[in-house]
């Protein structure tokens, strides 16, 4: 497989958050890229320059590429087999309700796009599936192609997080590559070539090992973060300051700073799903340890959701009943509008069922929690949503609320009490404005009479 152009003609199957974010990037590489869709309004906009969801950086970029004439899109799959030599496989493989991947837009879009391969190429996936995914779909790839045995197919998961999508992409930690020959990593190696030129690692590897090793990044980091929560009902317990322990920890090069915030766990499409899928797989191969650990992360990133609902009943004197509650950010984590599995919208549900009156605030993700939980009241501002409120929860940690004044929001609410769920706060400044604040695994004092 040879392609002499160090700018090749790419294409992107899912127009999604991964999908859009990678065809903008590799436009920007210099490649000239097509990217389809089957929602045809998603491809409509993306064709305008307009992200479908928040992603700092990713409107420029698109606009950037499209009036250079890079990059195009489409919605026919026999356009996109007749355009490009390399097909990246980027479309969503969310959680089913059983918990496993649902790989039906995988197959379908290997499905549509198979009869239409012609000539000599390659498919590489990025999504991330259960491992043996890759392997099946090269087989069933092989037999819908004309080309056959001329179509190729390589794993190329990416590690890119919602709110620096666009950074994580253009300036990844590690390039991996499962491949099943040669001339597929050295034509991957052409796509990301100044990527590699500026010093990016390349970690070539079979199919099953690239599939597993973002399984495993995944459930790694989950594992951190709920390491630290289950450390945190510890500290609870004991009078520990949970927060110093874990910047003690984070100075151990070996241990690291990252993920390890504790607070109400973690949530969004990737992390609980990849848990999740991983855990199946484990437990379907008979390999009980990595099955039973796996799961106990999820029981307690579950757990912390409970907790945070049992501290505010707690704090409202035994029940929510009437009880008027403001909450602070509902995206999944900040610098995103993103809901799926929000941790702070699966405790907002928790109490306006015990008959809280919830009025929520958020940056930038009211909109797409309104149309998934209605019933909750939305506010333009903080000021606004904690208008009268018995109790205040922080939920998801935007740096506007690390700037609030908890004086002046003092004179708003009927009772200064606040539950920082993110460990975020300057817990300090709360009590000198005559505030009780409580966080899961940090000493407090009831405030003030
Ligand atoms: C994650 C991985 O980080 C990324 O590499 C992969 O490609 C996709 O999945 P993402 O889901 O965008 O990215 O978010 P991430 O920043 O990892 O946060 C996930 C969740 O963990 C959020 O709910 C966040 O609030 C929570 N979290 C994160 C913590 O509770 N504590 C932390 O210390 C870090």
């Amino acid at each position: 497989m040879k392609c002499s152009d160090l700018d090749m003609r790419l294409t992107v199957i899912g127009a999604g958050h991964l999908g859009l974010t990678h065809a903008a990037c590799m436009a920007d590489l210099g490649h000239k890229v097509l990217a389809i869709d089957v929602d045809r309004n998603q491809i409509a906009k993306a064709a305008e320059g307009a992200a479908p969801f928040f992603e700092p950086g990713l409107e420029l970029l698109l606009r950037k590429n499209l009036d250079a004439g890079r990059l195009r899109f489409a919605t026919s799959f026999a356009e996109a087999a007749d355009f490009g030599y390399v097909h990246f496989l980027c479309v969503g493989t969310p959680q089913a309700d059983n918990g496993a991947a649902d790989l039906t837009s995988a197959y379908a879009a290997a499905e549509t796009l198979a009869p239409c391969l012609t000539s000599r190429c390659l498919i590489v996936g990025k999504s991330t599936v259960p491992v043996g995914t890759a392997r099946k779909l090269m087989t069933l790839v092989r037999a819908l192609a004309p080309a056959g045995e001329l179509v190729e197919l390589a794993w190329n998961p990416e590690f890119l997080r919602e709110g620096s999508a666009v950074q994580d992409t253009l300036h990844p930690n590690r390039l991996v590559f499962g491949v099943t020959s040669d001339s597929a990593a050295q034509l991957l190696r052409q796509v990301y070539a100044k990527l590699l030129a500026a010093g990016i690692p390349e970690l070539i590897m079979d199919l099953e090992t690239a599939e597993l090793t973002k399984l495993a990044a995944n459930a790694f980091l989950a594992t951190k973060i709920s390491f630290i929560n289950a450390i945190a009902d510890v500290c609870e317990t004991t009078g520990a300051d949970v927060a110093l322990l874990a910047q003690a920890l984070a100075h151990d090069e070996r241990i690291g700073r990252q993920h390890l915030t504790p607070g109400l766990g973690f949530g969004g499409g990737c992390l609980p799903k990849d848990l999740r899928t991983l855990r199946a797989t484990a437990a379907a191969l008979g390999a009980d340890s990595a099955a039973s650990l796996l799961g106990e992360v999820d029981a307690i990133n579950l757990a912390r959701r409970a907790r945070i609902a049992s501290l505010a009943r707690e704090t409202a004197d035994g029940s929510l009943a009437g009880k008027r509650v403001a909450v602070l950010g509902v995206a999944f984590k900040p610098g995103s509008d993103d809901v799926r599995d929000s941790p702070s919208l699966d405790v907002c549900d928790r109490l306006a069922r015990e008959g809280a009156i919830i009025s929520v605030h958020d940056p930038a993700a009211t909109a797409s929690a309104a149309r998934l939980y209605p019933h909750l009241r939305y506010a333009e501002s903080v000021l606004e949503a904690a208008e009268a409120a018995d109790l205040i929860l922080h939920l998801t940690e935007w740096s506007a609320y690390q700037a609030l004044d908890p004086a002046a929001l003092g004179t708003v609410v009927a009772h200064r009490t606040i539950i920082d769920a993110r460990c975020a706060l300057d817990t300090d400044l709360w009590r000198a404005a005559g505030w009780t604040i409580r966080v899961l695994g940090r000493p407090w004092s009831p405030g003030p009479p």
